[in-house]
């Protein structure tokens, strides 16, 4: 789904094959630990109707050549960079980000009735 999202936002805004394919990958990655995340902590971030919804925010924005990435998830817990030995198959995936994005970081959002954090990714033409 957000896939799909980055590619057809890529595709409208005319980005890059090249470009918009490193946004494809950097996506799944935030969003597989978003995912992740999201099932880890208690309760709604915020007022939600229901206890058991799960809430997980995607937003692309491409123009200019460029590709701005930021996904929302409701755990406060900050990423944190993991060193993988050769053979792991986990803790690879902000290794690649950092690999790939001309700039990568996380930040809280502000504002009342917010939580959770903010892993944004930005790819360069
Ligand atoms: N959105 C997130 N919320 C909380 N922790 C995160 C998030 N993304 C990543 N992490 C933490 O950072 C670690 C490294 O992430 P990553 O490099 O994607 O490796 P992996 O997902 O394979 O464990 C994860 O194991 C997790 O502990
Ligand atoms: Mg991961």
């Amino acid at each position: 789904m957000a896939r799909a999202f980055v590619a057809q936002a890529s595709y409208v805004a005319g980005i890059s094959q090249t470009t918009a394919e490193t946004a494809l990958l950097i996506v799944s990655e935030l969003v597989t630990n978003g995912t992740r995340a999201t099932g880890r902590v208690d309760g709604p971030p915020v007022p939600l109707p229901a206890e058991n919804v799960a809430v997980l925010f995607v937003m692309v924005r491409a123009g200019d050549g460029t590709v701005r990435l930021d996904v929302w998830d409701r755990d406060p817990q900050r990423p944190v960079v993991q060193h993988a030995e050769d053979m792991d198959e986990t803790g690879r995936g902000l290794l690649l980000v950092e690999a790939l994005a001309a700039a990568w970081g996380v930040y809280t959002p502000r504002g009342a009735g917010t939580s959770g954090k903010v892993v944004w990714a930005e790819v360069a033409a």
